[in-house]
């Protein structure tokens, strides 16, 4: 019987999406790992994984890598990226361009990949990658929040959509894994506008903006990963994945009232002191 095939989304090196791949491969499937920059997989390809160049946001790139692939089992949705601001403050060319990275990538990748998972004679699957804050609103984040949740509903609802055609839809409600997350543009590069109304905060919000809190935090990506595979690899595997560092405590706050959160979220966004500092 031929080898089970993977195909994974964002897998530069140090992130999430490389450590998956590294784990699938380990557990003895055939992983195409894809990245948009080739250079950055060069980890992948020394351990005998296949890379391929795949930009989720152009059609072109996207039909060039479906044009080179015959069967596909399982397909990983991981590509994502960040975008810190205040509400109030958000550029909303940026936040579309986060959907479409966050959100509408994964669906056409869905759409492009579903004649060859239809063909698959091997439990076809697809997992999205969304993030625990799919369903806790934190505030400075609710353009990538809100694109996960988008990303998670989308996910339920294609679950009893492929129901008929035996497709597994997994998503995985990931917490804070050390990754290379924190130093891409939507957040490195955050900064607080003069004119927001939290300009007299904004000596807390700059460093809130860049998550400068959750630097060399977060769960080791390879035990994650190695985690996540052996969930998604079950003969009956769980719908929905909650995997990272924190991420049974918020499973835990979904079935409690918000109130319960209520403190961690305004410590983990500097609410308070951004309060003290605005009513001075
Ligand atoms: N780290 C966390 O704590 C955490 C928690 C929950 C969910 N997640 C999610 O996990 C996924 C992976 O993130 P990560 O933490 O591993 O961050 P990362 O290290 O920044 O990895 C993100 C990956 O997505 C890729 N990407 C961005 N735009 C792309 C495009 N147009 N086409 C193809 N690939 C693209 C990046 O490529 P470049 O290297 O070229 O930018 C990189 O390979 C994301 O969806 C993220 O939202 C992360």
């Amino acid at each position: 019987m031929s080898k089970r095939t993977v195909l994974i989304t964002g897998c530069s090196e140090g992130g999430i999406g490389a450590a998956l791949a590294v784990a699938f491969h380990n557990a003895g499937l055939k992983v195409i790992a894809t990245a948009r920059n080739i250079n950055k997989m060069t980890n992948l390809a020394a351990l005998g994984i296949e890379t391929m160049v795949l930009d989720v946001l152009s059609e072109e790139s996207i039909q060039d890598a479906a044009s080179k692939i015959k069967k596909l089992d399982i397909l990983v949705n991981n590509a994502g990226a960040g975008y810190n601001q205040t509400t109030s403050d958000l550029d909303i060319a940026k936040a579309k361009e986060l959907y479409d990275l966050n959100v509408w990538s994964a669906v056409r990748m869905i759409q492009v990949f579903l004649p060859l998972l239809l063909m698959s004679e091997s439990s076809p699957t697809i997992v999205n990658q969304t993030s625990v804050l799919s369903v806790v609103g934190v505030p400075w984040q609710t353009a990538y929040g809100s694109s996960k949740a988008a990303l998670a509903s989308i996910t339920s609802g294609l679950r009893y959509e492929l129901a008929p055609f035996n497709i597994n839809v997994i998503e995985l409600k990931t917490a804070l894994i050390a990754s290379k997350f924190l130093e891409k543009p939507g957040v490195s590069e955050s900064i607080l506008p003069e004119k927001s109304i939290y300009a007299p905060a904004k000596s807390v919000l700059n460093p809130t903006l860049h998550y400068a809190d959750l630097s060399s935090k977060g769960a080791d990506p390879a035990q994650y990963a190695k985690e996540v595979v052996g969930d998604v690899l079950k003969k009956n595997p769980p719908k929905v994945i909650w995997r990272g560092e924190g991420a049974t405590q918020l499973w835990l706050s979904t079935m409690l009232p918000e109130r319960f959160i209520n403190g961690a979220i305004s410590k983990i966004s500097h609410l308070n002191e951004v309060e003290k500092l605005i009513k001075q």
